[in-house]
């Protein structure tokens, strides 16, 4: 069964959710869709035991931190996953900085974590892709290994330029990488973690992604806003 992440960015209002919901109640298999709302939305989805993750945790698990929000409190609120290191994360805050300790403290308070990672164009086109993504895991692994197993941590390899633009990889680009991320965290780690894919992932192409054999699942944005679209792409997806 493929895994499948939605990621609702700062989209959707309390009506929308509600409308949401009642559209895909009993649609879906509460197992295979984890959905990252905004925060102020996750106890909706919760109370309907949806798998849930926030879009992001703090750094911090309490303290002088305005804006942010805690661990602790998502869990309150009922997450089980988080998503950590988000391109757009990593673009317009300091996340690269703090992903190591974010994925320490998501797997001291038995959090389970898609750890996103990616390339931008430039990089893509100077064919560097791999060692931008191999920083990227070093970076976040490092010193959190002995916690680190395969039911805990997920990768989302999502191309920064794949990112809402309706430009992906081909299916050979995607199969090579994707073995060379699995390779590379078996080889070096020995983990054999599940890597989806992301990165304007619609109803036009899903059927090729599907042909490509080393993705484990999906991270999907835009499309999955609209919960019809949404369920018409898991039907996809599992047939
Ligand atoms: P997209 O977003 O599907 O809208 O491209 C994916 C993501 O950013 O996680």
């Amino acid at each position: 069964m493929k895994l499948i992440v939605a990621n609702f960015k700062m989209n959707l209002l309390i009506k929308d959710i509600h409308n949401y919901l009642e559209v895909i109640e009993q649609k879906l298999n509460k197992d295979q869709v984890i959905f990252c709302p905004n925060n102020l939305h996750i106890k909706y989805f919760s109370e309907k035991n949806y798998l849930v993750g926030s879009q992001d945790i703090s750094f911090q698990e309490y303290g002088a931190i305005t804006g942010d929000t805690s661990i602790n409190q998502l869990k309150e609120v009922g997450i089980t996953y988080t998503i950590i290191g988000h391109s757009e994360r990593r673009q317009y805050f300091l996340d690269n900085k703090y992903i190591n300790k974010k994925v320490k403290l998501a797997l001291s308070k038995q959090i389970k974590i898609i750890l996103c990672i990616g390339e931008n164009l430039k990089v893509f086109e100077e064919n560097n892709t791999f060692s931008v993504l191999k920083d990227q895991l070093d970076n976040a692994l490092k010193d959190n290994l002995n916690y680190i197993n395969e039911t805990n941590l997920i990768i989302a390899y999502e191309p920064i330029w794949s990112i809402g633009t309706g430009k992906i990889p081909t299916n050979s680009c995607l199969e090579k990488t994707i073995l060379n991320i699995k390779t590379y965290l078996k080889e070096t780690y020995n983990l054999n973690l599940k890597v989806l894919y992301g990165g304007s992932v619609n109803l036009d192409n899903i059927d090729s992604l599907q042909e490509v054999s080393e993705i484990d699942g999906y991270l999907v944005g835009s499309l999955s806003l609209d919960p019809n679209k949404f369920l018409t792409l898991i039907n996809k997806i599992n047939n």
